[in-house]
């Protein structure tokens, strides 16, 4: 059963999830400071309060992504594969869309990044969860990964996962933001904004740099969204591929949408759900805005996208945007 078709059990459960995830980070933001004050800096929850939740954030993400079991080889595989292999924990007819099982979020993750070709950015990995997504990929599809991850308590694990799906030469850390002035010294640095043309001279990329860019749940928590929309979209070449899996405002003012769910995104912002959860926004119109960034040129080449568990406070977009070629 897809999450919309939702019983008023598991629409309630829906509901509350967030607290969950909001309770169990809280308690690593209060041990955090708990842990300051008794090692004798007292003010610490004061004067480094923002050092403080970070550090907490970075160790709740390890313990929650850690804690998601990571999935079977059946659901780790292209659609078509899994099409074709009618097995029990992922069946899916051949006349079907992946995504029409679509029970919880990560059901909508494998069939977007199945679709990575060439030089790929991946923004804001974590700790690497969508790894043995990223190891599925035919080899001959990918040039290079790149993930810029700006909490650097999370990079041990982001390569330690790297490694041990055999990603460690093709999966490049990034230790930067995805914001312009954070993420371009990087690529300059690995050398992807300056090229040598046919006669050897060294040409600035005008035509972008990534054929994919991959955001999984991190548009929700960049600082200015629109502005990092933009940046991205002109970092792809013409021809390439946004693959976005990100949650949004719930639209509540559409049949599909609940004013319940858009109430209580704003309920988890005042109980300090942003401050937790590393400036994670519920209540972000992330499909509007990726869709605006392309008008500059026309719009965007094609745009696939679904949206799921609209009744809930954790409404979700998955899709590809294709920019002109
Ligand atoms: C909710 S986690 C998602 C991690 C991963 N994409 C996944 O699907 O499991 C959000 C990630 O975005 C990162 N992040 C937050 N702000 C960012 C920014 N401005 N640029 C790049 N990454 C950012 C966080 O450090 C965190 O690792």
């Amino acid at each position: 059963m897809a999450r919309d078709d939702l019983t008023t059990r598991q629409w309630l459960d829906a509901l509350a999830e967030p607290a969950q995830i909001l309770t169990w980070a809280m308690s690593y933001y209060i041990e955090a400071n708990i842990k300051a004050i008794l090692s004798g800096r007292l003010l610490a929850p004061l004067l480094n309060a923002h050092q403080l939740r970070d550090e907490a954030f970075g160790k709740f993400w390890v313990a929650f992504s850690s804690n998601r079991e990571e999935p079977p080889p059946s659901e780790q595989l292209s659609p078509e594969e899994s099409a074709s292999t009618g097995s029990i924990s992922a069946p899916k007819a051949e006349e079907e869309k992946p995504q029409e099982k679509a029970v919880v979020s990560s059901d909508l993750i494998p069939p977007i990044i199945s679709q990575a070709t060439g030089v790929v950015l991946d923004v804001g990995p974590g700790t690497g969860t969508q790894m043995p997504l990223l190891a599925q990929i035919p080899a001959s599809n990918i040039k290079a990964f790149y993930g810029a991850e700006p909490c650097l308590g999370l990079h041990a694990e982001l390569r330690r996962r790297a490694a041990a799906h055999g990603l460690a030469e093709t999966y490049k850390v990034l230790p930067c933001s995805v914001e312009q002035s954070s993420l371009e010294p990087e690529l300059e640095k690995a050398g992807l904004l300056a090229s040598p043309d046919v006669n050897g001279a060294v040409g600035k990329r005008e035509d972008g740099v990534f054929d994919s860019i991959i955001t999984i749940r991190v548009l929700c928590s960049v600082p200015d969204p629109q502005k990092t929309i933009a940046y991205l979209y002109s970092l792809l070449k013409p021809g390439g591929k946004l693959l976005l899996v990100e949650h949004v405002v719930n639209p509540w003012t559409t049949r599909k949408g609940s004013l319940v769910a858009r109430v209580l995104q704003g309920v988890y912002h005042l109980f300090g759900w942003r401050w937790v959860m590393g400036d994670c926004c519920l209540n972000r119109d992330t499909e509007g805005m990726v869709r605006a960034v392309a008008e500059v040129d026309g719009g965007w080449e094609s745009v696939e996208v679904d949206r799921w568990f609209e009744k809930t406070p954790m409404v979700y977009v998955a899709g590809v945007f294709v920019k002109r070629g």
